[in-house]
């Protein structure tokens, strides 16, 4: 079952007039910390996104190296795993291929919906996966190096990281927390990461919240803490902007 999205704001106030700059930041901060994503609705045509976003940090470069990139489906690429197309993606958290810390938030606003069916932004609170292991299992995946290997579609655009490192890392006393379905390479007997993939998926399914885009909603998440995905879509039109965010 899918559980609501209760994480929202509104650019708007009761009477339909728009909040104040330094209302909206506070509401928004606020529900990041606490919920791990946001969801940024009633966006009237003035609202500048990325000025918005760089207030959170420095702006990364997507692996195709696109600052402010665009999610649109790419021709040609329907049949593999891949953000650039049309399939739906299984539940991640994103920069588990590459070396480097992996972006703190991302960011995603719609540019056109997509009619239709599908389309929808998913995530999970990585905390609910972390719940189901106790301390010395939790410590097992901060130990533990493994193999991240990267989607065939950023494969066939010629980018084809791979990257060790731990399942959790702590930085600055916080935790970073990697996911990927199916491209975190399971050792042989390892019980606890085939756990970890299987739990998560289950949780995944069962209690992801969907997130439904209209015209210029914004939408941000903690990358450090939750899982993402998407679901599979239609419309050839479907045209997100996207930026990783620096922590
Ligand atoms: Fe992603």
């Amino acid at each position: 079952m899918t559980k609501c999205p209760d994480s929202v704001v509104s650019c708007v106030d009761m009477n339909g007039d728009e909040l104040a700059e330094g209302v909206l930041r506070y509401a928004f901060r606020q529900l990041l910390g606490n919920n791990g994503y946001v969801h940024v609705v009633d966006v009237p045509e003035s609202f500048d996104h990325v000025a918005f976003l760089r207030e959170l940090g420095t702006f990364q470069p997507t692996p195709t190296g696109t600052v402010v990139g665009d999610v649109k489906p790419e021709w040609g690429m329907d049949d593999v795993n891949h953000g650039q197309n049309r399939g739906g993606l299984q539940p991640h958290t994103e920069g588990y291929e590459f070396r480097g810390t992996p972006p703190r938030y991302l960011a995603l606003w719609c540019v056109r919906p997509a009619e239709g069916r599908g389309g929808e932004t998913t995530m999970l609170d990585g905390d609910r996966v972390l719940a189901e292991f106790d301390e010395s299992e939790r410590q097992h995946f901060l130990e533990t190096v493994y193999q991240w290997k990267s989607t065939e579609g950023l494969a066939r655009r010629g980018v084809v990281p791979t990257a060790e490192h731990p399942v959790l890392e702590e930085r600055d006393g916080e935790l970073i927390f990697r996911y990927s379905t199916s491209y975190l390479e399971i050792p042989e007997g390892d019980e606890l990461a085939r756990r970890l993939i299987d739990r998560g998926g289950a949780l995944y399914e069962e209690n992801h919240i969907a997130i439904r885009y209209k015209k210029r909603d914004l939408v941000v998440w903690d990358n450090w803490r939750m899982l993402h995905s998407r679901n599979a879509f239609e419309d050839p039109q479907r045209h997100l902007k996207r930026v990783q965010i620096a922590g």
